[in-house]
């Protein structure tokens, strides 16, 4: 069974994204169930909310990340493996878990673009890359035994560049 996912998403910054998912992963907590909240923003606001600094020093310390979303990706984007299947979480609640946010996370989001039309020729990694964050919540959620997922992201992770938008259109018209 796959746990629910709300996603979070507009383009334009300031509008609330990342306030809402604080305040609703509470929310849903204090209604009983057990929240996993992915921070998906390069910016990493919300994990900034989440964790005081002395914490974060610990989390972003220099060269790799470990324990980030951007460490758990990394053996995807270094081409030596798959996502980890078993993503650090912090704890940041009786029943909230955090996956969390880095600003190296910025890197991902070309090759996100990039893969994005390789699915339509049936590429295997490009099904990985695409659906990364998604196992990602998944594999995070099983392991916090989450009822309920939510994710933040402030730029069109997913959308397509314009030719490749062209592409995409002219292959679903077939
Ligand atoms: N419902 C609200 N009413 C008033 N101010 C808000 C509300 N939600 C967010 N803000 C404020 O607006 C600013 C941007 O919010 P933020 O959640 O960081 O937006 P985003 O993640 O979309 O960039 C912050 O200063 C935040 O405190
Ligand atoms: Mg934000």
């Amino acid at each position: 069974m796959t746990i629910p996912v709300i996603a979070f998403f507009n383009n334009k910054g300031g509008v609330g994204k990342t306030s809402l998912v604080y305040h609703l992963s509470w929310m849903y907590t204090e209604l009983g169930r057990r929240v996993l909240v992915s921070d998906l923003d390069p910016q990493a606001n919300l994990t900034a909310a989440f964790i005081d600094e002395d914490r974060l020093e610990e989390l972003w310390p220099d060269g790799e990340h470990p324990a980030t979303v951007s460490g758990a990706i990394d053996p995807l984007l270094r081409g030596t493996g798959d996502i980890l299947e078993r993503p650090h979480l912090e704890q940041v609640g009786e029943q909230l878990y955090l996956q969390v946010g880095d600003l190296a996370l910025a890197r991902f989001e070309d090759e996100l673009s990039q893969q994005w039309p390789l699915c339509l020729d049936g590429k295997e990694r490009a099904f990985r890359v695409i659906s990364a964050f998604w196992r990602l919540l998944q594999f995070g959620a099983e392991e916090a035994q989450a009822e309920a997922g939510g994710a933040a992201c402030t730029r069109p992770l997913f959308s397509p560049r314009p030719q490749e938008s062209r592409t995409h259109r002219a292959k679903v018209a077939q």
